[in-house]
């Protein structure tokens, strides 16, 4: 199109009301919640960006297909079609449905991990780390450096170090590291790609040592999309093409359909070993259900299968990059402290900048976030210290690598004035960052503990 403005390529279709909660109705609801904005009831929130997982937009050929949804118990023609279009995209054979990536991400590790292991990643997202230490591995962060410095303007910051890698091999034996990860687009790292040469310096590496390389695809479509766009050579190439090209790196992957296959529900797992993906399928019966439909129904079969088409098209692509650019570049005018460049799926602005008055251990980054939602109804989510601090045997903590408050944008749901209000938002609360306080957690579980912590103000 000739012009300058890059519009939705959509229109709505069928509408889902906003609640309009007060100022005093914000504030009973964060006291009630602890000052956790997970513990909130939906309709306390005005703009919802606590993640881009499950809360997109289905387009009308997505609910035509569900009406086909087979619900067989066994041998469902929906797994068939749902394995086929995985099969088309990665190569990979085997297909193991699960109700969502986590399911994906458990089911392997129990299979491949064993005490001891070590398991190497770009950056673990919160789910995978978990699972990694629940069968008493080690979930290793190798990003870059540039990484882990949000100001950092390098293409593909979600790239892994591949001589920390080599380096981290070296020093426990690659016996002990039964796969390597790299998760694209690199969620907990800021949204940020996976550039195509790392993934093939990777495998590189890999091969060297008979190591496995797993993709933890959820938002494969993004990544191949900022590829196309920053990578040499890729420009006139397909994003299809290049995720193809990604996948072929690859020994297997675990997806979460809720993020790139424009599902709300669903995951799965995929590889070409056809031994492991055997041992996968009988613990898959034992939690999941049986392995043509792992936890879903027919009709989210077909959900996935044809949102893993449309998220490929790229006039949806340049759409939902250019959205999630256009709120940074509201905020980084304002001169707010973001992650930069801006992330795929999400905008994160940087408390620890923001804030430097509230230390590590008074949660910066979940203070930003309660007052996003004090001040405008918005909920994004702590990626910091909340989610990532480690307790120490003397009380302390090791703080995050970096206190963010993602703003993660879902597929296809909000509009540009939406949008508009959310960086007005923003800016009224950076405004008054100098009188923001910290918090202290008063009642928390032993893993994943932002999900469910209480929190109070300091
Ligand atoms: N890997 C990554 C990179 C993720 O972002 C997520 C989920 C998962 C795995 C797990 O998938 O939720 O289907 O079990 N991320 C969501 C988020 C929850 O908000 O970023 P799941």
């Amino acid at each position: 199109m000739p012009y300058r403005t890059i519009i939705e390529p959509f229109r709505i279709h069928s509408v889902q009301e906003i609640a309009l909660p007060s100022a005093a109705e914000r504030e009973a609801a964060l006291e009630r919640a602890g000052y956790n904005l997970f513990n909130l009831h939906a309709d306390e929130v005005i703009i919802d960006l606590l993640t881009d997982s499950g809360t997109g937009s289905m387009s009308d050929a997505q609910w035509a297909a569900m009406m086909v949804g087979d619900e067989s118990y066994a041998g469902s023609r929906s797994w068939y079609r749902l394995r086929e279009v995985v099969c088309e995209l990665t190569d990979m054979p085997q297909m193991i449905p699960t109700h969502q990536g986590r399911a994906a991400e458990r089911i392997l590790f129990a299979e491949a991990v064993r005490e001891g292991d070590v398991v190497p990643n770009n950056t673990h997202f919160d789910t995978t780390r978990a699972n990694i230490e629940y069968q008493g591995a080690e979930a290793l962060d190798l990003v870059i450096a540039e990484g882990r410095d949000p100001a950092s303007e390098h293409p593909f910051k979600g790239n892994l170090d591949v001589e920390r890698l080599e380096a981290v091999i070296a020093d426990v034996g690659a016996e002990r590291v039964p796969m390597v990860m790299v998760t694209v687009t690199n969620n907990s790292g800021g949204g940020q790609p996976v550039s195509m040469e790392n993934l093939r310096e990777v495998r590189a590496v890999c091969d060297r040592h008979g190591i496995p390389l797993f993709l933890d695809a959820c938002r494969f479509a993004e990544n191949a999309w900022f590829i196309k766009l920053r990578e040499p050579g890729y420009a006139d190439k397909t994003p299809r093409e290049i995720a193809r090209e990604m996948f072929s790196l690859a020994e297997g992957a675990t997806f979460s359909a809720k993020k790139d296959g424009l599902a709300n529900i669903g995951g799965f797992l995929a590889m070409h070993d056809e031994e492991l993906a055997g041992r996968c399928r009988n613990l898959l019966i034992l939690t999941e259900g049986f392995p043509t439909y792992g936890g879903l129904a027919g009709r989210d079969l077909e959900a996935i299968a044809r949102g893993l088409e449309e998220v490929l098209e790229e006039e949806y692509l340049r759409y939902r990059i250019r959205s999630t650019a256009y709120l940074a570049e509201k905020a980084d005018a304002a001169g707010v402290p973001i992650v930069k460049p801006p992330g795929g799926h999400a905008v994160y602005l940087d408390a620890r900048t923001l804030l430097p008055h509230i230390p590590p251990s008074q949660y910066p980054a979940q203070a930003l976030a309660v007052e996003l939602y004090r001040d405008g109804g918005v909920r994004g989510v702590e990626i910091g210290s909340l989610m990532f601090g480690r307790p120490q045997p003397d009380g302390t903590e090791e703080p995050a690598a970096m206190e963010l408050v993602r703003l993660a944008i879902p597929r296809r749901t909000y509009t540009q004035s939406h949008i508009d209000y959310v960086a007005e938002v923003i800016l009224a609360v950076a405004e008054r960052a100098p009188s923001i306080g910290g918090y202290r957690i008063v009642e928390s579980a032993p893993w994943l503990r932002h999900f469910t912590a209480r929190l109070q103000p300091v």
